[in-house]
């Protein structure tokens, strides 16, 4: 019996040696230490033993059968890691190279809106910044909007709740400005996003505005013509020429539209091509507006009409950039498509 429980074992360990998966392990378990299985069956006839053969047969049994426990648990062991490196290389190809991050870059709108800045600061123009969701008092009051106003109109405006609006503009924080500095001179620049019910090619309902403000004693209509000068013309090359027509705004007296000659025609209206589509013939190019600060706004801020005056601008950035690219309409700015981005 003992030369039986012996050739058990090394049955076991062929076995044990082919078994590959889980399940083939866990049948084998069965099959030899199971209640029915191979080791349970002689052990069953150890009641035939004489009783000094007993012990030892016992013993040589007990080992057998702790053997093929360790077997089990062997199998077992190397059943699972099998499989798990398995499903990992099924999933991963660990020979396939990696993949390359795409650097992106500043967006046109941006770079555009930095570029300003850069300019302005150059002047001695430092930014200023002010909420997007804005009092009525700033966005409208204390710029000298009559409360009938038409830029009030729901057309126009978004109300957060009576009195609050997302601004329609930059000019705002103007007022800000002014009422954080409390004595003159006050030369910011104030860049921000703001909100208008307008959707077309050329109008978004979110774009971006940058404002100019200096004030101070003896600043006269000439300041703000050199200013947006330079201003142009480092945007658009030295051969840009200026033209202010007069205009309303309420913050302003004066009030001018600057249209600058166009640099695809030269402002001749005639590009090679016939009749030049980006001014529509005109040669001109409007840009942006501005005039001389309203003295009911220096009033507005405490600001001494008699003693002060001031100048101010306000651009469209995107219609900046618009330009500069050659773009043709404001929403491809917004809409975030990568293959359109990727072009800058
Ligand atoms: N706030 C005006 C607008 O959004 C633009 C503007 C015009 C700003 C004249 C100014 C200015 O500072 O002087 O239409």
């Amino acid at each position: 019996m003992e030369g039986e429980l012996r050739s058990l074992l090394d049955e076991a360990r062929v076995a044990f040696a082919g078994a590959d998966t889980v399940e083939a392990v866990e049948a084998l378990r069965v099959a030899f230490l199971g209640k029915k299985g191979k080791v349970s069956t002689l052990l069953r006839q150890m009641g035939q033993l004489s009783d000094d053969e007993r012990p030892k047969v016992g013993k040589v049994a007990n080992e057998v059968r702790d053997e093929i426990r360790v077997l089990v648990e062997h199998s077992l062991e190397q059943a699972a890691e099998r499989a798990r490196k398995h499903t990992l290389s099924e999933r991963i190809d660990i020979s396939q190279p990696g993949r390359r991050w795409r650097r992106g870059h500043q967006h046109p709108t941006l770079r555009t809106l930095r570029e300003i800045i850069d300019i302005l600061r150059g002047l001695g123009f430092s930014v200023a910044r002010g909420p997007e969701v804005e009092h009525d008092y700033y966005n409208f009051e204390a710029l000298n909007f009559p409360p009938d106003h038409p830029a009030r109109d729901m057309q126009a405006t978004f109300f957060v709740e009576d009195k609050v609006v997302l601004r329609t503009h930059t000019s705002p924080i103007q007022v800000r400005a002014m009422l954080a500095a409390r004595e003159p001179p006050v030369r910011v620049v104030a860049p921000g996003a703001v909100y208008r019910c307008d959707q077309d090619a050329t109008h978004a309902p979110m774009f971006i505005q940058i404002e100019g403000l200096f004030v101070d004693e003896g600043v006269t209509l000439g300041d703000l013509k050199g200013t947006l000068t330079h201003f142009l013309q480092r945007l658009f090359g030295a051969d840009v020429k200026l033209r202010l027509r007069p205009s309303f705004f309420p913050f302003t007296e004066p009030s001018a539209e600057v249209d600058m000659s166009c640099f695809n025609c030269g402002g001749s209206g005639r590009d090679k091509n016939g009749g030049c589509r980006l001014c529509k013939s005109s040669g001109w190019i409007e840009v942006l507006g501005c005039g001389m600060v309203d003295p009911n706004v220096l009033a507005a801020v405490n600001f001494d009409p008699e003693r002060y005056s001031g100048f101010a601008f306000g651009v469209g950035v995107d219609r900046i950039a618009l330009l500069r690219h050659g773009i043709d309409d404001i929403r491809l700015l917004t809409e975030n498509d990568v293959r359109f981005l990727a072009q800058f």
